[in-house]
C-alpha cells in the first residue's frame, strides 16, 4: 500500500518534540511491514541540510498564491526511507524552531505555512503522476496537516482514504475568519459542520472533521478526549466520531535508544548487566556540577517546560527532594518563567540540583542513562516518549496517571508487573507520596534492580504499533 504520511517535523531532520520522534520512525516500521510509505515536511533550512540524496526539484506552480513551490525528492538520513520536502522560500526558508519566530511570538503566517504543505500533500493525493507515486491513503498528524482532509473533500467524488492522528489536542491552529480564503478553503466549509470554531478557522477541526479515521496516541488519551475537558472544547465532537477513533500507543525507536549500543553514553550497560549504569551516572554528576556521590538518588527530567508537562510539582518540591539526600537533574526549556524557576533551584542548591536549559538531544540520552528515576509528572500526556525511553534505560519513571503514562507505566504498588510509580492528583503533596514509595524502593537494592531488569526488558517496538496503523489502513482503503 502506498502511503504518504505528512507532518510538521522529523527527527532526525527537524524535532521539537515527540512528533518529530514518530513522524521519524513509524513510517519506517511501516515500510519494515512492507508498506511503501513516503513523508511529507517543510524544506526548512535545518531539514534541507540534514536530508540526504536530493534529487531533482519538480514543481508545484504556486498553489496559495504566495511563491513559487517545488516537492523536492530525497532520504532520510538513518533509516533511507523517502521523505518529500516541500520547498517555499517565501515561508519555509527560516533558522531555527519551526513554529516560533525568534521573537518567541508564531510565526505571523503560519496558517499559510502549513495550508502549504496540506496542500502540496493533497495535490499529490490527486494527481500523484506528477512525481510518478499515487498515494492509496494519506496520514495527517496534528493541526498543522489538518487541511489535508478538508482539501480533498473539496475535490468532491472519492479521493484518497485519510488517517489523521491527534498527537496534542492542546494545539488547535485556530486563525482569524478572514483567513478563510487565502489558505483556499470554500465559504461553505466555514461552517459547524466543517472549519469553523467559535468565528474562527481551527486546522485541528479540519482534520477532526473530515478524515475518514482518527488516531489517538495512546487509548487512554482517546478516552480522555471524549470524556474529560482535555476535549479542549472537541469532547462531544470526539463523542460523535468515537466509532472512527482508535488509540494506538507510540513506540520506541530502540535503534536510537538502546543503552547497550548508544554511542552518546558513558558506558554501554543492558538488563543482563548494569554495571555500566553506575558509570553513567558518575559521568552525569561530574559533567554537571552534581556532588560525585554514586549513593544519592538522581533524579531527572527531560521535558518541553510548559503548563502540560507539570514542571512545576517538582520545583514546587526541590527544598524536600534536596532534604531527602536526592539529586535533581532538569533539562528543558520552553516557559520562560519555569525555565527561571528551574535556573534559581540549581542556584539555590549548587551540587544537589543542576539544571540546562535549551535542548540537546545528546544530553538527554546522558540523562536517561545515568539518572536513577525520570519524572514525568505530566498534567496530561497524549503519550510521552520520554517516559518510555527511561524504561529502557533501568531509569524507573514516576508519572501522573493521564494519557499514555497510565497506559505504559504500571505501578510497582499495584501489580506484580509494576516498573514505576504512578500518581493521580496533580499537586506536590501527590508528586512527593510517590517519590517517597520511590526512595524507599531505592533502599533495597535488590528488589530495585529486579524492578529495572523487568522495565528494560518490555518491549515498546514500533513494529506492534505499526501493525495497528496498517490494521486501520486496510480497513479504510
Ligand atoms: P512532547 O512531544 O509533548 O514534548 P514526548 O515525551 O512525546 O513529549 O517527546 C519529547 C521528546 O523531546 C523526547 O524525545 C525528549 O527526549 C525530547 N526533549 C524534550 N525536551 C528536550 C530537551 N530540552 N533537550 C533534548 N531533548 C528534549
Ligand atoms: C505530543 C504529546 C506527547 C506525544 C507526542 C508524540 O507532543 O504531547 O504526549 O508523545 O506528541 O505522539
Amino acid at each position: 500500500m502506498n502511503v504518504l504520511f505528512v507532518a510538521s517535523e522529523a527527527y532526525p531532520l527537524i524535532k521539537t518534540g515527540g512528533l518529530a520522534d514518530v513522524a521519524g520512525a513509524l513510517p519506517a516500521a511501516l515500510a519494515d511491514l512492507g508498506e511503501d510509505v513516503r513523508l511529507m515536511l517543510p524544506a526548512y533550512p535545518e531539514a534541507l541540510d540534514k536530508a540526504k540524496h536530493k534529487g531533482k526539484a519538480v514543481p508545484l506552480g504556486d498553489p496559495l498564491g504566495v511563491g513559487e513551490t517545488k516537492l523536492i525528492p530525497a532520504r532520510m538520513p538513518d533509516s533511507g526511507l523517502r521523505v518529500w520536502l516541500v520547498d517555499c522560500p517565501a515561508l519555509f526558508a527560516r533558522d531555527g524552531n519551526p513554529y516560533v519566530g525568534a521573537d518567541g511570538h508564531d510565526w505571523p503566517d503560519n496558517h499559510l505555512r502549513f495550508a502549504l504543505l496540506a496542500r502540496a500533500a493533497a495535490l499529490v493525493c490527486v494527481g500523484g503522476a506528477m512525481i510518478g507515486w499515487q498515494p492509496d491513503l494519506v496520514h495527517a498528524n496534528d493541526w498543522q496537516t489538518g487541511l489535508v482532509p478538508a482539501y480533498l473533500d473539496q475535490w468532491g467524488g472519492p479521493t484518497t482514504p485519510s488517517v489523521f492522528t491527534i498527537h496534542n489536542m492542546h494545539y488547535q491552529g485556530v486563525f482569524g475568519a478572514d483567513a478563510v480564503g487565502p489558505v483556499g478553503l470554500k465559504h461553505d466549509q466555514f461552517a459547524l459542520h466543517g472549519v469553523e470554531y467559535h468565528g474562527k478557522l481551527s486546522f485541528l477541526k479540519a482534520g477532526l472533521i473530515y478524515s475518514d479515521r482518527l488516531t489517538t496516541v495512546s487509548p487512554t488519551y482517546a478516552r480522555e478526549v471524549r470524556e474529560t475537558d482535555l476535549g479542549h472544547g472537541f469532547q462531544g465532537l470526539m463523542g460523535l466520531r468515537s466509532d472512527d477513533t482508535v488509540g494506538i500507543l507510540n513506540g520506541v525507536d530502540y535503534t536510537a535508544w538502546n543503552p547497550a549500543k548508544d554511542p552518546r553514553i558513558a558506558a554501554p550497560f543492558d538488563a543482563g548487566n548494569l554495571d555500566g549504569k553506575a558509570a553513567n551516572k558518575v559521568a552525569l554528576q561530574r559533567e554537571q556540577g552534581l556532588d560525585e556521590d554514586p549513593g544519592a538518588p538522581l533524579l531527572a527530567v527531560v521535558s518541553r517546560m510548559a503548563e502540560q508537562k507539570g514542571i512545576d510539582l517538582v520545583l514546587e518540591s526541590v527544598d524536600a527532594i534536596v532534604q531527602s539526600g536526592s539529586q535533581l537533574m532538569l533539562v528543558g526549556s520552553g516557559d520562560p518563567a519555569l525555565e527561571g524557576w528551574a535556573r534559581e533551584a540549581a542556584e539555590k542548591h549548587p551540587g544537589r540540583v543542576a539544571a540546562f536549559v535549551g535542548y540537546d538531544e545528546d544530553l538527554s540520552h546522558r540523562v536517561q542513562a545515568g539518572a536513577d528515576i525520570f519524572l514525568v509528572p505530566s498534567r496530561f500526556e497524549p503519550c510521552g516518549l520520554t517516559q518510555l525511553y527511561a524504561l529502557r534505560y533501568g531509569t524507573l519513571p514516576l508519572v501522573r496517571r493521564t494519557g499514555g503514562l497510565a497506559d505504559s507505566v504500571p505501578d510497582v504498588g499495584e501489580t506484580e508487573d509494576g516498573v514505576g510509580f504512578v500518581f493521580d492528583e496533580a499537586t506536590g503533596e501527590a508528586f512527593l507520596g510517590a517519590l517517597w514509595r520511590a526512595l524507599e524502593l531505592y533502599n533495597r537494592p535488590k528488589k530495585w534492580r529486579d524492578v529495572q531488569k523487568r522495565a528494560m526488558n518490555l518491549d515498546y517496538s514500533w513494529q506492534r504499533s505499526a501493525e495497528g496503523y496498517r490494521a486501520l489502513y486496510d480497513e479504510i482503503t
